[in-house]
């Protein structure tokens, strides 16, 4: 093949034969095809789409431009990804949760980039929690403990680090089918039997409206279904942050406190309804909400974080500099924007503008009150976190139309909008 008939092809509407989407992979992982024609063919598809097949055979190549994570593990595998979200901490208490009740959860996860957290950067605010393991680290953990979270290995879709970086400065990111194929080829390639995904929408998500989180949603689970993975998605709200908590030590704390059996009903509600999932793809008939009242998933929790080198009784960093941003007005809290509170965790030193660049642990912001509370002009709404008192204006000025106030209770959402299997 040459790639200039790839691109082509698919510039004038073509569907791209199984062959030529293999090889295209291939030579582009190996440096044979350059990265400007990769760029003109992403854009190639970003604009003319891929079918569920070409979908299939794209997250098949990259599966295949590494090697996958053979898991010899005695219990049933089934891992959870989100599409990312802000106050998005589910994985901290579901993997535990999940180990608990009986199955082997091997959670490989990522950094945060832009507004959205990283749940390996969460992690980290723990003293000595470490998220590099070998190969050989996971599988002792998870016949241990049952649950491990910890970085991607190297070796998992190296076609697909490739190309999210070159997606990332040549705008198109924002494509269904490549969406699917880069969070499938790492899931599918990190072994696991069952893979249940939290497609997110609303304000927050990559996907604002229902339509197109619906379509993403039906695109992962067809991947997966074709490539062998028993895969269910849930498609949950995001226009408001999940729980109190965005950001990194403040979002462990939130998750502890859901383990000890307390914790905000929305991260309780969400954390129980994707564990009943992946409990129903490993073939595991226990009540998770049975399990995580008996205090066994802290158990787990506490195993899980020193098997990793960290000191779950271990005070969290504490911020330097706390400001508040108080009601303007009497009446229903009617928004709280996720999108906006997401930004302004970002811009107090939770998430990172480059790539290299470190976090603050101890940033964030503490949510007080949830839509439909009634609120009094001047009570503290929100709490912000940092050690940076510099970032502060930038965050307020991302908070300028975060809140909104009404004179009746504004119509209750649900959390948890569909289910896709
Ligand atoms: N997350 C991924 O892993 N890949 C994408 O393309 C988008 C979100």
């Amino acid at each position: 093949f040459a790639a200039v008939d790839v691109i082509r092809a698919k510039r004038d509407g073509a569907a791209l034969s199984d062959e030529q989407i293999r090889w295209v992979v291939d030579a582009y992982t190996r440096g044979d095809v350059a990265e400007e024609q990769m760029a003109a063919l992403a854009m190639a598809v970003f604009l003319r789409g891929m079918d569920a097949r070409e979908t299939a055979t794209w997250t098949g190549a990259m599966i295949d431009s590494g090697s996958r994570l053979s898991l010899d593990v005695d219990r049933p595998t089934v891992d959870k990804h989100s599409t990312g979200g802000v106050g998005d901490k589910i994985t901290l208490p579901l993997a535990p949760l999940v180990a608990a009740c009986g199955a082997a959860v091997p959670q490989l996860s990522g950094r945060g980039l832009g507004h959205t957290g990283g749940t390996l950067d969460k992690l980290e605010s723990i003293p000595g929690w470490r998220a590099a393991l070998s190969v050989d680290e996971i599988v002792r953990q998870l016949n241990d403990v049952g649950a491990v979270v910890c970085a991607a290995t190297e070796g998992l879709a190296p076609a697909d680090r490739k190309l999210y970086a070159l997606r990332d400065v040549t705008g198109t990111v924002e494509s269904i089918p490549l969406i699917a194929s880069s969070i499938m080829s790492k899931k599918i390639a990190e072994g696991s039997a069952g893979l249940v995904l939290d497609v997110k929408t609303g304000s927050g998500a990559f996907m604002k409206s229902v339509e197109e989180a619906s379509e993403l949603a039906r695109t992962l689970v067809e991947i997966g279904t074709a490539h062998g993975v028993a895969t269910t998605a849930l498609l949950t709200d995001m226009n408001t942050p999940l729980g109190a908590a965005v950001g990194n030590a403040v979002e462990v704390a939130e998750a502890v406190e859901v383990l000890q059996g307390g914790g905000p009903a929305d991260v309780v509600e969400l954390t129980v309804a994707l564990a009943r999932e992946m409990l129903a793809l490993a073939g595991l008939p226990v009540d998770p909400a049975e399990v995580l009242a008996s205090g066994e998933a802290y158990e787990t929790w506490c195993r899980m974080i020193a098997a990793q080198g960290g000191d779950p009784s271990a005070p969290l960093p504490r911020p330097a500099h706390v400001s508040v941003v108080e009601a303007p007005s009497d009446g229903y809290l009617s928004v709280v924007d996720a999108y906006a509170v997401g930004v302004a965790a970002w811009r107090l030193g939770a998430g990172r503008a480059r790539k290299e660049d470190p976090v603050q642990h101890a940033a964030g912001v503490l949510c007080l009150a949830k839509p439909g509370e009634r609120v009094a002009k001047g009570q503290p709404l929100l709490e912000l976190h940092t050690n940076t008192p510099d970032a502060v204006p930038a965050a307020r000025e991302a908070l300028t139309d975060a809140i909104g106030i009404a004179d009746s209770p504004p119509e209750k959402r649900d959390l948890i909008l569909d289910r896709i299997t």
